[in-house]
């Protein structure tokens, strides 16, 4: 269930045999993981061509129990990290020329086989948040096309985008529109792009067609091999937190502290932010009883949102979030 998507997109007919699946040959995008759940990797693994870390621990999870192919990005290395990455990694993403320039020969020193490449900011994505979107005014996450300008690219191989979260694949293919304006100049030098992670891919209404048109159109008209790194897609909906109600209480409305956290166990839910969808409830005042749902830390803004039960919420209740 987990990976069905995966095994969907494969199996469509017309659709490339490896079109979305792991051990794409090189004319077919590969997808790897972000690291999620790893007692699911055994599962994953059959569907995903490797991870990608952002730390060393996680580049260390990847390739002791994942195996394939680890790509690692950062917004910055140490030279610590450059030393315990680079024998571990088969992809290096700096995210500045400065950073480049600064590890280049380190990395090649002690790992001649990592191929080096660039983030760029292709400055469009399509995301509301301004905390999640990496091309908010001043980002820095990513080469804007300006600081290309005198640089030599010689020794990167690739280029990686990640400008999207959770979203389908329009909005690939209007993002795709602006990276090649920009910087397809520079394609015929490189061997791979990466398109980043935020692809809902596993969403019952995700355009696989869709998806498998652009890069088919992408893959025919450049000679780089794609990649792409969903991370969230490829545990969507698959957890459940089971959380009590450890009291009830009033103040103008009626309050309840559970035995969880949005600041500690579900910061999305205050970033973002997320309303979690809870087993039996529903929007405030669509059911009999509406509460205010918080957590158990001492943050006043340490609430999971305003729920409707059909039963008043109890102490020792548990609830599904
Ligand atoms: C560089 C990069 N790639 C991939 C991902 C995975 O994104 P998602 O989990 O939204 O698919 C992230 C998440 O922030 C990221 O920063």
């Amino acid at each position: 269930m987990l990976c069905g998507r995966y095994a969907e997109i494969a199996s469509k007919p017309g659709n490339h045999p490896q079109r979305a699946g792991s051990n794409g040959g090189q004319n077919y995008p590969r997808l790897e993981g972000v690291l999620p759940c790893f007692a699911f990797f055994p599962i994953i693994r059959e569907y995903l061509c490797g991870t990608t870390a952002s730390s060393v621990n996680e580049a260390k999870l990847g390739s002791y129990e994942f195996g394939g192919e680890v790509h690692a990005y950062a917004p910055a290395y140490s030279e610590k990290d450059i030393h315990q990455l680079s024998p571990l990694i088969k992809h290096i993403t700096f995210n500045s020329f400065s950073q480049f320039h600064r590890f280049k020969d380190q990395v090649s020193n002690i790992n001649p086989q990592v191929s080096m490449g660039l983030r760029i900011n292709p400055e469009y994505s399509e995301v509301a948040t301004e905390l999640y979107d990496p091309c908010r005014p001043c980002s820095r996450l990513g080469m804007t096309l300006q600081h290309f300008e005198g640089e030599a690219l010689e020794r990167i191989e690739g280029l990686h985008f990640h400008t999207m979260c959770e979203q389908n694949s329009d909005t690939l293919e209007r993002t795709l529109k602006v990276v090649e304006e920009k910087f397809s100049p520079y394609f015929e030098q490189l061997k791979w792009i990466n398109f980043g992670g935020g692809h809902h891919i596993t969403r019952p209404d995700y355009d696989v067609d869709r998806l498998c048109r652009v890069l088919d159109a992408f893959m025919q008209k450049y000679s780089l091999q794609v990649y792409m790194e969903p991370g969230e897609a490829i545990a969507l909906n698959t957890g459940i937190l089971i959380a009590s109600v450890m009291d009830v209480f009033e103040n103008d409305i009626p309050l309840a502290i559970l035995d969880t956290s949005a600041t500690a166990h579900m910061p999305d839910v205050l970033e973002m932010p997320y309303r979690p969808v809870i087993q039996g409830a529903g929007a405030p005042g669509s059911k009999a009883h509406t509460i205010r749902l918080g957590g158990l830390t001492c943050l006043a803004g340490d609430e999971i949102g305003d729920y409707a039960f059909d039963q008043p919420s109890e102490s020792g209740r548990p609830a599904c979030v």
